[in-house]
């Protein structure tokens, strides 16, 4: 089965219970000349434009590891949790790409959703902006997995949380989009992204048990940055 007839079956799967999807246009390729970055991560993977894990420039969350730490015990986020994140990072790490066919048709398929990639003058979905988040997008697919919830990666959920916030939204990639995702649909999206991964977390012969453990291990993974990613969201000393 070739990835567009995968792709297809997944649609039709995800039809079936009730999830929207369109296949959307492949983005266009991320343009040529990066804006020059200081190498930021340990890894020796190609850069990632505008992926900034691990810089030392990043500031430092506001949300301490004791706060992370009752965070996790509050979402009965445990080691097992992270065993598991971890088991699904051999099983994911070739999907990437087909897993965000299947996310970006999903927002592609909502124009609500659609519009925060949109152009703030024309509402026209800016493909350049899609197509470098999604690069970074599928790195932290990786990252997720990795479950080194340290502060080095707190500090990047910092990051990430005011690049959805208007603090930072677009200032990475100099997309000429609308100024903030707003919060609510954050959090609601830990549904379709741990619903729609399930199948690819099953499809390398993981038991049924493995399968709910690792899909389980997610949703608490997604709501734990989906929650994290509120911060800059809530009137101080309110999150
Ligand atoms: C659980 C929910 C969500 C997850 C896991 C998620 C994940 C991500 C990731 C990994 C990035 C790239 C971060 C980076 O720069 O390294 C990103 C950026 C972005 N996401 Fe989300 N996201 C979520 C919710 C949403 C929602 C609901 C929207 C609305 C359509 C949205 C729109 C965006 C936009 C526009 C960017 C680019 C922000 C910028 O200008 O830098 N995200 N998201």
């Amino acid at each position: 089965m070739n990835r567009r007839t995968a792709v297809s079956a997944l649609a039709l799967a995800l039809a079936a219970s009730g999830i929207a999807f369109v296949a959307l246009a492949q983005p266009p390729a991320a343009p040529p000349a990066a804006p020059p970055t200081k190498p930021t991560t340990t890894t020796t993977a190609p850069a990632i434009p505008g992926y900034t894990f691990g810089s030392p420039d990043l500031a430092r969350s506001p949300i301490t590891l004791a706060d992370l730490d009752a965070l996790e015990r509050s979402l009965l986020l445990t080691d097992d949790d992270l065993a598991a994140l971890r088991q699904s990072k051999a099983i994911l790490a070739d999907q990437t790409d087909a897993i965000l066919d299947v996310w970006y048709g999903f927002v592609g398929s909502t124009p609500e959703l659609l519009a925060f990639f949109g152009n703030a003058t024309t509402g026209k979905p800016e493909g350049e902006y899609l197509a470098r988040v999604r690069a970074r997008f599928a790195r932290w697919i990786l990252d997720t997995a990795d479950a080194n919830f340290d502060q080095k990666w707190l500090d990047y959920q910092h990051e990430i949380a005011l690049r959805h916030h208007r603090t930072k939204k677009n200032r990475t990639d100099n997309a000429p989009s609308v100024p903030i995702v707003n919060y609510r649909y954050i959090p609601a999206l830990t549904i379709p992204i741990t619903t729609t991964l399930k199948p690819f977390l099953a499809s390398k012969g993981a038991t049924p048990e493995q399968v709910e453990k690792m899909h389980a291990a997610w949703v608490k993974a997604v709501l734990l940055q989906a929650i994290l990613w509120g911060q800059p969201y809530v009137r101080d000393g309110e999150f």
